[in-house]
């Protein structure tokens, strides 16, 4: 198994954790509400967007028989998701408490989520599709 698609399922899981603890405390304390916005993107973009991403990068080559388009960038993906993700939670953690770094934080991390899902959706594409001339391909 690639080492991307390892990462991709660890960070999923972790995110998982993360987001249903928040969850968690929100039942028992009404008032982290205000925190609902990176629990539903700690569970929907962290948890099953990147369960979907390293699922995809392992068995769409196989289900294709084409090798992944870009391995390299499938790599570079998986930092963005994370990086992407976390300064959204930041944001989104720190707006009901009118941080003026909140929007900044929310629209970098908004920034980099957008840019990983659509290097996915190239990545992927072009795998399905597959390669004209394998020998190019990294
Ligand atoms: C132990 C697990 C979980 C607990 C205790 C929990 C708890 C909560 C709570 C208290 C709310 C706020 C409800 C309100 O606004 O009154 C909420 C909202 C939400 N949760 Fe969870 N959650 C859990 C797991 C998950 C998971 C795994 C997902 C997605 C995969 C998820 C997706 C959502 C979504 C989308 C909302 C927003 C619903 C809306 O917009 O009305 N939750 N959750
Ligand atoms: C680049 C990626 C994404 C960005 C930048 C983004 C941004 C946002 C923002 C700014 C909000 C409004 C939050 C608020 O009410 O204050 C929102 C809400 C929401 N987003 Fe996303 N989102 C992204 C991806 C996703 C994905 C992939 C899903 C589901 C698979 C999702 C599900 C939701 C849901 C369910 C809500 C309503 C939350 C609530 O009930 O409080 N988002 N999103």
């Amino acid at each position: 198994m690639e080492w991307f698609v390892k990462a991709f399922l660890k960070s999923s899981i972790s995110w998982l954790g993360l987001g249903v603890t928040l969850g968690v405390a929100m039942a028992v304390h009404p008032q982290f509400i205000v925190y609902r916005p990176a629990h539903v993107h700690m569970n929907l973009l962290g948890f099953v967007t990147m369960m979907i991403y390293g699922v995809a990068y392992h068995v769409i080559p196989r289900f294709t028989g084409h090798q992944l388009r870009n391995r390299r960038l499938a790599a570079v993906q998986w930092w963005l998701a994370n990086a992407g993700l976390l300064l959204m939670v930041v944001g989104f953690c720190l707006a009901p408490h009118a941080v003026s770094a909140a929007p900044v934080a929310l629209g970098a991390g908004g920034v980099l989520s957008a840019t990983a899902a659509y290097c996915f959706v190239y990545n992927i594409w072009r795998t399905i599709d597959g390669a004209q001339h394998p020998a190019v391909r990294t």
